[in-house]
This record gives C-alpha cells, structure tokens and sequence, in this order.
C-alpha cells in the first residue's frame, strides 16, 4: 500500500446528517493524505492549509465546475484532463473562455505537489496563488475573486461543501484556493513500471525501455542531471536550445537577468507518454521529436545548458529512450476514481 489509512475526521455520513466536522465521502471519492515512499521528498503542507479531507472533496468539485469561468464554459479539468496526466492533449495552446487561447501549453499537474514554484518561469511560489490566475485571467477563465464568491454562496452544494471543509462562515475566495491547492496536492503518481523496475520487479520494462534507461540515467544521454529521479525534476530552470530567437524569455521574466532568457522550469517526466504535446509552447507533438531535439543538440544560443550538445544516439537508441519514458507512464494514476 503506498497510501496511508483514511483520515476522515468523523464518518461517512449521508448527506442529510452532514454537519460541519464530519466528512461526507463524494460518491466513490475518498480523500486520503498522500503518503511517499522512501527516497521521496516530503510533502510541504503550508501551516495555513493543512490536509483535511473535507478541503479535497471540495478542492475536487471545484477543480472540475465550469462554474469558475465567466460563461460556463471551462474547469480547470478542461485543460488538465485526468486521462492525460492531467495535461491537455489537444492543440499547443489550450482553449479557454470566449474561444480564447492560454498563453502556453497546459502542463501535467502528476506530483505538482512536490513543486518549489509553478509556471514554466516559475515566478509563484505556492499553489493556493498559482490557483487565482487561472481564474482571473481574461484568456482562462476571466472571473474575479468577488464573483466566484456571489456564485458559490447561491449553490447549495457548495454551500454543505465549504461549511464542512471551514465550518461556519461565509464563503470566500481564499476558501476557493485552499481547496483547489488541497486537491492538487494529492495527484501523486509513483506506480508505473519504472518504479516497479526500480523496487526489482525486472520483468517491468522491455529490454528496449531498458536500453532506454541505461541512456537516460548514464552519461551518454544525460538526462538525468535535470530530469533526477524520483521527480524526473531537479524544480530548477534550463535553457535547453529550442530556439536562438526567443519569443517567450522565460526564467527571466522573473528575475531580469539576461542569463535567464529562454530557460524554463524542468518539467516532470512521468507520465510524459500521455501528456503531449510538449515544451512550454507544445511545439512537439511527439515524445520521437523530443529525442531528436536533444540528439541534435539544440540551437547555438548563448544560453543553452552545457548538458545539451549533439549525443550521436543511432535511431535504435532513440526509440530505446522513447520507449523508457513510455515507461513512466502510471496506469493507476490515469484511472483513479474521479468524476
Ligand atoms: C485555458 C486552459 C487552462 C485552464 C482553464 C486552467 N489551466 Fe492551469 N495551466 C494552463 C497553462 C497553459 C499553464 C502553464 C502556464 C505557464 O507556464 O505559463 C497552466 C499551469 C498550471 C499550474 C502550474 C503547473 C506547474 O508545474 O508549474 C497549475 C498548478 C495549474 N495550472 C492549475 C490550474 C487550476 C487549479 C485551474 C483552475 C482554477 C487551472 N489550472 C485552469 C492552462 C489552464
Ligand atoms: C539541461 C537540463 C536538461 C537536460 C540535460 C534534459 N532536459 Fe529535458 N527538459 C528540460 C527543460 C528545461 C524542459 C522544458 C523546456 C520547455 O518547456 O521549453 C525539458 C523538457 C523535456 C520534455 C518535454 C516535457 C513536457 O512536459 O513538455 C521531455 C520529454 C524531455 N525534456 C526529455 C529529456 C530527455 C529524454 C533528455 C535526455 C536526452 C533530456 N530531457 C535532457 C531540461 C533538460
């Protein structure tokens, strides 16, 4: 088992007896607090936002109700599908309210609980902020704080949901936040064959993923120096030679600094195999394209990493690495009962 045991504060109850402290479980969806395995980093639960159950039910709700967004028309889940590693599988730039683009591809939510800033610039430092830019920005959702909360207080639902998750009180847009950040953090993927692999299951992976894995984690593809196991992260930013003109700046959006022009946050690998298309402007479409940049070499700008340079991996070899990222794709994470 590699989550611990049901932390529900009261009972299950139905919903007629649901008072506030006691948890009432949505349908088949009961929140547990997300426990790592060894060799995983912990957690940070801010001490302002612990883990309830109550929170995540409603995080859970929100996450996927169009109610957040002006007309009706976009969730969160909309753009951060749960069958796809909660990325968007369609086009580069995924479509938010009035038929309007975001501005970057949609990136996984797998493990965003281990995050130490979001967004590819990584200009946010916790989820419970990261949450409110959806919400209000006129290309995503195009709410305000105010109108979230008029529209929450006439639903009865929602009304049962928060009363559990904060008691007595008005609705509020902090409340939203909390919420959502709470459901995020338990989007914990750690079973795909890799692991298993890894725990010494050698039948796992293929002989190819694991001629794969032997590039990926030796010298000769190098990978992970920036994608570093468990995470597939190291949570820090690269420039990894897409392009030699820069038309997003990236990292230095955040800090100013010329060296930081076209670096972008490492993203997670684990479940790359459905979360495409990929780069923070989905330029690739395929996990084949991606190997090919990197055996390329990138373009020559000034601030490519010294880890990116022409690797010579014959076409065996770049399926071989396409093959072991398939392998981090986690079946139970994809499936898990969810609405
Ligand atoms: C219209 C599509 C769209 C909607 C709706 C949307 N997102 Fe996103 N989300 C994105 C895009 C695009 C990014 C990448 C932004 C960037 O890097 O600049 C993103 C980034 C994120 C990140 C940062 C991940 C990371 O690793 O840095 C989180 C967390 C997130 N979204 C959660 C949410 C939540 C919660 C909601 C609902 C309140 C939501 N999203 C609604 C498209 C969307
Ligand atoms: C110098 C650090 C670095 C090295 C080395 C590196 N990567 Fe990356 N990787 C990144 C960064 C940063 C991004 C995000 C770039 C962007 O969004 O524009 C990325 C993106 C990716 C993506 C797309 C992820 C997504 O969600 O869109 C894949 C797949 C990937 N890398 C695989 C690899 C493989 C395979 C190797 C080894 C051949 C490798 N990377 C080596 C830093 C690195």
């Amino acid at each position: 088992m590699l989550f611990g045991i049901l932390l529900l504060t009261g009972c299950v109850l139905d919903e007629g007896r649901a008072s506030s402290g006691n948890v009432v479980a949505d349908g088949d969806y009961l929140p547990v607090l997300p426990k790592t395995p060894a060799g995983w980093p912990s957690i940070h639960w801010p001490a302002d936002n612990p883990f309830t159950p109550a929170k995540a039910i409603l995080g859970r709700r929100l996450f996927f109700d169009k109610i957040l967004s002006r007309d009706r028309s976009v969730s969160c889940g909309s753009c951060h599908l749960p069958t796809e590693g909660f990325a968007d599988p369609g086009a580069a730039l995924s479509l938010g309210v009035h038929g309007r683009f975001a501005k970057r591809n949609s990136p996984t939510l797998t493990n965003v609980a281990f995050g130490t800033s979001f967004m590819s610039e990584g200009g946010v430092p916790t989820l419970e902020l990261q949450a409110i830019s959806p919400i209000v920005s006129e290309n995503e959702m195009d709410m305000t704080a105010a109108e979230i909360e008029t529209r929450l207080s006439i639903d009865t639902l929602y009304l049962r949901l928060f009363r559990q998750a904060y008691g007595e009180g008005p609705i509020t847009f902090s409340g939203v936040t909390k919420a959502l950040a709470t459901y995020e953090r338990t989007l914990l993927s750690m079973n795909s064959p890799y692991d298993r692999w890894q725990a010494g299951e050698s039948d796992a992976l293929s002989p190819s993923a694991k001629r794969g894995a032997a590039i990926f984690l030796g010298e000769k593809g190098d990978c992970w120096h920036c994608h570093a196991p468990p995470l597939f992260t190291d949570r820090d930013f690269h420039n990894t030679g897409l392009d030699f003109v820069l038309t997003d700046l990236g990292r230095a959006l955040v800090t100013g600094r010329t060296s930081d022009e076209g670096s972008f946050k490492t993203p997670t690998l684990r479940n790359i195999g459905v979360t495409g298309p990929y780069m923070h402007d989905g330029r690739f479409t395929t996990l084949r394209q991606v190997v090919e940049h990197y055996n390329a070499g990138g373009k020559p700008h000034p601030n490519v990493s010294a880890l990116i340079r022409p690797m010579g991996l014959t076409d065996g070899e770049l399926n071989d690495l396409v093959n072991f990222l398939e392998a981090l794709t986690d079946s139970t994470f994809l499936t898990a009962p969810r609405p």
